[in-house]
């Protein structure tokens, strides 16, 4: 299975044009595939437990009861990743880094090995307005990678000026992600 993650809360919107052009390369090789929005989600911040360390760090999960214990089990059964949010201040949006943050203090000192270890992700920033910050919103993504140990794949920025011709990218990226294809040696 390879997941798809988006963080709009824009059905409309350019994050949601990247989630269906992702799905659409991914089905087209053949692969299976579950987008999943978190945007409407009950995903809620870090509530920063105890002295700044709280026990996720030892538990690998969070004291909160919401989709994140979901998100942890299908990341480590996932084939291949895609992450796709929206540039905020040239970041993720809150949303997606609501699951960042959480998901990485969870699995980057997980005994048992991040649910993240070895998997390839494909980032995905669609800044909708100036462009700005799409490479730090990208930079930031792919810090996280190293964090929780994931291989970061593509880093691609869509914005409102290039989307016809990035779209069709973001589904030749999803397509490789299912074939293996450029990143054989990864
Ligand atoms: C709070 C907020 C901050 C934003 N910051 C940026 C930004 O730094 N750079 C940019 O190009 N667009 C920015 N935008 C525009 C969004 O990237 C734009 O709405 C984009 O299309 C988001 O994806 P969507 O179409 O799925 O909503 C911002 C929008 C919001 C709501």
């Amino acid at each position: 299975m390879y997941m798809i993650i988006t963080s709009s809360p824009n059905a409309d919107g350019l994050t949601a044009a990247c989630g269906r052009a992702a799905l659409e390369g991914i089905r087209s090789a053949g692969g299976e595939t579950e987008l999943i929005d978190i945007s409407a989600a009950k995903l809620e911040p870090c509530r920063i437990c105890g002295n700044g360390w709280g026990t996720c760090r030892n538990t690998a999960a969070c004291v909160a009861g919401d989709i994140l214990a979901d998100l942890q089990a299908k990341f480590r059964g996932a084939e291949g990743v895609m992450l796709i949010t929206p540039v905020y201040w040239g970041q993720p949006s809150e949303r997606m880094k609501y699951f960042l943050d959480r998901f990485r203090r969870c699995e980057a000192f997980n005994k048992d090995g991040s649910a993240a270890s070895g998997k390839q992700v494909d980032l995905i920033a669609a800044a909708g307005g100036s462009g700005n910050g799409t490479a730090t919103c990208l930079a930031e993504m792919e810090l996280w990678c190293r964090h929780v140990g994931a291989i970061p794949r593509e880093r691609i920025g869509v914005t409102r000026f290039n989307r016809e011709a990035v779209l069709p990218a973001i589904t030749d990226a999803a397509a490789r992600l299912v074939k293996g294809a450029y990143f054989k040696n990864l």
